[in-house]
């Protein structure tokens, strides 16, 4: 029998805890809502979880091993508690880096923008566009915006790179126009695929430089809005661009008063491939290769997209199985069923050297978790589960018993949603139903 490790259940009436696992809320709220990133969760869910434990403004350190676009730390900050971040994906990263500082001043804005507005009225366009451009841009890129749009948008990301203007301005206004690229896209950017032979007909009249303007000004009215609401205590945030897997040397021991995170979920999303349309633009990544190199092989494994067959690393780890053996034990054998399942399959997907990978990570990322940990405090953990090729993978309750082989004291799971309902009609998937729950760990 578990004990009640936490109260889920939300006073308030509006709450809903299916939700928590979704970006929903998050997009709507000032700062939180500028990237759209739908790996994130709710920050009414961090709010909540915050409001749970005892914790001393000033004082009390928050830490999210996954941090994303940063949920878990803006709520940290405008609560008046420190936070620490890692995020392995370095364009993520900037992003939220930009998201969590608060000082910038109006007037560096306002004079950036006209710099920049002069140098869009000064700079001719070239006869032959559209050549001009293929010199400059991957063929998505081209299909994704309109000539005249994409000239504009790039003249205003040369700008910035060339403006005499301070860093945390500079980063507010690159974060900007990072943002605006999908609001004057005129194919249908969705998540996570870009599909750009399907016409988004309401941004084909969506100008470049004014989309841009209106998006800096909303992002500083944004954060008006935020630090007026904030607590006025003093806190320091350390934001590390790194791996969650081993944060020795980087992140003390016993720091932490409260983790509450969201780990990758097992064949669910490929993290780089999210911000292809952007790395693309900002010329910081030509084809899948160059995102692989920069981007994939520093993420914890969760995607059949990571896994190149002739890399023996896919083996369970013997850490694992000496301290975890029930778990390698189950696993091991819904590996064996993947391996011969996988055979049968068209497709042939990696699932099983996926799910090993997987589990090594979160193992370790387990212990990492662990040595940070205050005696005492809690770790939250959103996250769904998984079925590949139908095979159950019951993730939440193997990361809460993994969690108490390494050391916690008791886990507690509580579903937030089913999910996967979707695919019932479908004959090529699955019908086993999902599920999103918090697992709920306890030091
Ligand atoms: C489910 S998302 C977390 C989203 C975040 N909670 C938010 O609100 O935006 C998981 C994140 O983990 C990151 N990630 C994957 N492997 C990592 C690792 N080894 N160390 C740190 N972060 C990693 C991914 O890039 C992704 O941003």
């Amino acid at each position: 029998m578990q004990t009640a490790l936490f109260n889920i259940e939300p006073k308030e009436k509006e709450a809903d805890i299916s939700e928590w696992g979704t970006f929903k809320d998050s997009l709507k709220a000032p700062v939180h809502g500028w990237f759209t990133y739908p790996a994130g969760f709710s920050y009414k869910a961090v709010e909540h979880s915050l409001k749970q434990v005892l914790l001393l403004e000033g004082k009390s350190t928050i830490y999210d091993p996954f941090m994303g676009s940063g949920t878990t730390n803006l709520v940290s900050k405008s609560l008046g508690y420190n936070s620490i971040g890692v995020e392995a994906h370095p364009f993520v990263y900037r992003i939220t880096k930009s998201k969590m500082n608060w000082d910038i001043l109006f007037d560096n804005l306002n004079q950036s923008l006209n710099l920049i507005k002069n140098k869009l009225s000064k700079t001719e366009r070239p006869i032959k566009l559209e050549n001009y451009l293929q010199t400059e841009f991957p063929e998505l890129i081209l299909k994704c915006f309109l000539p005249e749009t994409l000239f504009d948008l790039l003249v205003i990301r040369n700008t910035i790179s060339e403006l005499k203007q301070d860093e945390t301005t500079k980063e507010l206004l690159r974060t900007a126009l990072i943002c605006s690229l999908r609001d004057v896209s005129i194919a249908a950017t969705g998540w996570p695929y870009i599909a750009p032979n399907k016409i988004k007909v309401t941004s084909m009249s969506k100008k470049g430089w004014e989309t841009y303007r209106n998006r800096v000004l909303k992002m500083y009215s944004d954060i008006i809005q935020i630090r007026n609401k904030a607590s006025k205590m003093s806190t320091t945030h350390s934001l590390i661009n790194g791996d969650s897997r081993n944060t020795i040397g980087k992140i003390e021991n016993e720091i932490a008063d409260h983790i509450f995170t969201s780990p990758p979920y097992l064949n669910n999303f490929d993290y780089a491939d999210r911000t292809r349309l952007e790395l693309y633009f900002m010329g910081e990544a030509k084809n899948w290769g160059d995102i692989s190199d920069q981007i994939r092989t520093k993420l914890m494994t969760s995607a059949t997209t990571q896994i190149n067959r002739g890399d023996d690393k896919y083996q369970f780890l013997d850490s694992f199985k000496k301290e975890c053996p029930d778990q390698f034990t189950f696993l091991d054998e819904a590996v064996n069923q993947l391996s011969k399942l996988r055979l049968t399959k068209g497709g042939k997907k990696s699932y099983d050297l996926m799910t090993i990978g997987y589990f090594n990570d979160i193992y370790q990322i387990r212990k990492d978790n662990y040595r940070i940990l205050k005696p005492g405090a809690k770790a939250l953990y959103i996250l769904g589960d998984s079925a590949p090729y139908g095979v159950h993978i019951p993730t939440d309750e193997l990361i809460g018993q993994i969690g108490v082989a390494v050391g916690f004291n008791n886990y507690q799971i509580q579903i937030l949603r089913e999910r996967g309902g979707k695919w019932e009609k479908s004959p090529q998937r699955h019908n086993v139903m999902l599920r999103e729950s918090v697992v709920i760990l306890q030091k």
